[in-house]
């Protein structure tokens, strides 16, 4: 039982408070339970994007929209909004509970080379586990996707987008010209412990910026801005799908799992659902549109005959389109980097069990419980004297808290023992992630059985190049720790040395290649899986309306049309190509 579980313990108090605050300041739901025959909009899982696609196209009040999701309501548990928890919400009824494939260059240190990809399955989707980083990219990552014939994706068409769902709440940022007041989604900071300064100071010793990431300058350290309003969770179903709730033009059906798209002729005419043991066809006068999911909408698209022909041969589906759905899959993968301190101050098991915890969030929204304690992220380059202006490949996230736990990432317990045994009270995380990642996968079906799980193969590590980034970034942090800040307060890299890469020189390239090989593990970013770009592209599934090639009336709108993965966290991208899709879908351009 490590801090993960005794959380749940601790914040007794904290959840009747949240339970209120969720249901109260929010309105009703009008789930409904009588299902018209017919939609103009079918949109199919709730999540990150499909929360945000329903509340925008039903503020239309002459359009219907139906929202299918598979899970159930997020009202239903007060532990999703609260911030600090957002890790024990794995692997619970809100979790699909993936795991991938065994991996062939990474995972060696995971029980049976495979690592846990938890996947929202609830209204707000992802965006109810995830660790609320709010984090729009790089200006590089829009504009390099608008070089690839993603027409309209640039920085600067997309800026408006992400600045459409903000409501920024940090004072010093509400005059800046990057962000804005007002929107669905509340933008916080989230600071609990002073080891805040103590980042940023070694950062600055070492020549990095101190910056806004989601303004001028994506390159370099920052506090942590976070998707949290007054304390709770900005979840996309809380702050887009619920103050919606009550449009009639607005139908929502939870449990209910779409298992194909209906296509006659070259039109999607609707959609087959499993709602409550039974089976139905909901058809629509406009377009359906899959918000499942970067597992979820390939997985429907392959299921309704739309993917690689001989994969779909194989498995005896009649072929209506054939595109490479399902390639083209890609994931940050982070490497923990745990260290000790020897000042007090971070996140302990005790701290967060204290009475006052709970009373502060209780009485404050407050404390620590307020924090998903990943309290600075940076933001860095590996290549030295880039000629040409491009996004950093590493980012470092700092979580200010050694918790004990090997039910997150499924270590091998003897690995686990290993660094248990030496782990200290204070410490703190840094996680190295690699942002441009060479190596690719595949999201594949198991079978034609809609129930049955896909085959998920990121292939992590495939990549030569991929293990000399890492490298790199791992040679930036050791620089980093021996800074006069962090020396102070007695950082060391001593906790790294595990007897299974003993057989290298600790520290050692090697070393180093074997720890990432056995220790690193998903930072749960998997997109790209329904490439968007130029038609004519025969590596992409949609073109840049978002529109599956070669059907009428149907798109996929989520994060699995990015055509490349963005140098951050994936969230705020995927809610704002859901904020563009709908001016996109209404034509409003
Ligand atoms: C643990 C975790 C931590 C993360 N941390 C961060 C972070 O700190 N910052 C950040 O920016 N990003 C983070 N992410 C990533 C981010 O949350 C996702 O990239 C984003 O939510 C993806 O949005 P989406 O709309 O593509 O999919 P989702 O939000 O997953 O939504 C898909 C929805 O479709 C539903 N669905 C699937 N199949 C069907 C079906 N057949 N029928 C009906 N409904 C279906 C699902 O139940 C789900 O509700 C994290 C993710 C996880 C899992
Ligand atoms: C995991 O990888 C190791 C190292 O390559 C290998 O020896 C082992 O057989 C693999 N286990 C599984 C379950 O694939
Ligand atoms: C922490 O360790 C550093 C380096 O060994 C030392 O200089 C410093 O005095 C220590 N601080 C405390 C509070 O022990
Ligand atoms: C690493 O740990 C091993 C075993 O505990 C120990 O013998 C070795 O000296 C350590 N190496 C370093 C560089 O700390």
């Amino acid at each position: 039982m490590g801090l993960l579980s005794h959380i749940m313990l601790g914040v007794s108090v904290a959840v009747l408070v949240a339970y209120f605050m969720s249901l109260k300041k929010n309105g009703g739901s009008n789930i409904v339970s009588e299902i018209r025959k017919k939609y103009d909009y079918i949109i199919v899982g709730g999540g990150s994007a499909g929360a945000v696609l329903a509340s925008r196209l039903s503020e239309k009040d002459d359009v219907t929209v139906l929202l299918l999701e598979a899970g159930g309501e997020e009202t239903e548990n007060s532990l999703y909004h609260i911030p600090a928890v957002c890790f024990i919400l794995q692997k619970t009824e809100a979790d699909w509970g993936y795991y991938t494939e065994p991996q062939k260059f990474s995972h060696f240190g995971l029980n049976g080379n495979r690592s846990y990809w938890p996947q929202g399955k609830v209204l707000g989707g992802s965006s109810i586990l995830n660790a609320m980083i709010y984090n729009r990219g790089s200006r590089y990552d829009y504009d390099n996707w608008a070089s690839q014939g993603c027409t309209g994706w640039g920085y600067d068409d997309v800026l408006s987008y992400f600045l459409k769902s903000e409501d920024i709440l940090i004072p010093t940022l509400t005059d800046s010209k990057f962000h804005n007041t007002g929107g669905y989604l509340g933008v916080s900071h989230a600071r609990v412990t002073p080891f805040v300064d103590y980042y940023l100071k070694a950062a600055e010793e070492l020549g990095f910026k101190i910056v806004d990431y989601n303004g001028e300058d994506f390159e370099g350290f920052a506090e942590t801005q976070f998707t949290i309003r007054n304390g709770v969770r900005s979840s996309t179903a809380r702050a887009f799908l619920r103050p919606a709730m009550n449009r009639p033009n607005l139908h929502v059906i939870t449990h209910s799992r779409v298992v194909k798209v209906i296509i006659d002729r070259k039109v999607a005419n609707g959609v087959e659902v499993i709602h409550g043991g039974r089976r139905y066809q909901i058809y629509t006068s406009k377009e359906v549109i899959l918000s499942a999911g970067v597992i979820g909408s390939p997985q429907i698209l392959m299921l309704s005959g739309i993917g690689p022909k001989s994969h779909l041969d194989q498995l005896g589906i009649p072929v209506i389109a054939d595109l490479p759905v399902g390639d083209n899959l890609q994931d940050h993968l982070m490497l923990p980097v745990l260290t000790r301190v020897n000042i007090t101050g971070s996140v302990t098991e005790k701290a967060m069990l204290s009475w006052w915890t709970s009373a502060q969030y209780y009485l404050f929204g407050t404390g620590y419980l307020s924090s998903p304690l990943v309290e600075v992220v940076a933001h860095v380059s590996t290549e030295e004297n880039k000629e040409v202006k491009s996004a950093p490949d590493i980012q470092f996230v700092f979580l200010s808290g050694l918790p004990k736990s090997n039910d997150l990432y499924d270590v091998r317990e003897d690995i686990m023992n290993e660094i248990h045994s030496k782990l200290p009270e204070e410490g703190f995380y840094a996680f190295v992630a690699l942002m441009h990642p060479k190596s690719k996968g595949t999201i594949r079906l198991r079978s034609r059985d809609p129930f049955d799980p896909p085959i998920i193969d990121p292939n992590y590590l495939s990549e030569e190049e991929d293990i000399k980034t890492f490298i790199k970034g791992v040679r930036l942090l050791e620089k980093y720790i021996q800074t006069k800040t962090m020396q102070k307060i007695g950082v060391s890299f001593d906790l790294l040395n595990i007897t299974l890469c003993g057989a290298h020189v600790f520290l050692s390239d090697a070393y180093v290649e074997c720890y990432v090989r056995h220790m690193a593990t998903t930072e749960y970013h998997p997109a790209s899986t329904c490439k968007m770009g130029p038609p004519e592209d025969p590596s992409t599934v949609v073109d840049p309306q978002l529109r599956v090639k070669g059907i009428k009336g149907l798109r996929v709108v989520d994060a699995s049309v990015m055509p490349v993965l963005t140098s951050g966290n994936t969230n705020a991208p995927t809610i704002m190509i859901a904020e563009r899709a709908v001016d996109v879908i209404l034509e409003r351009n």
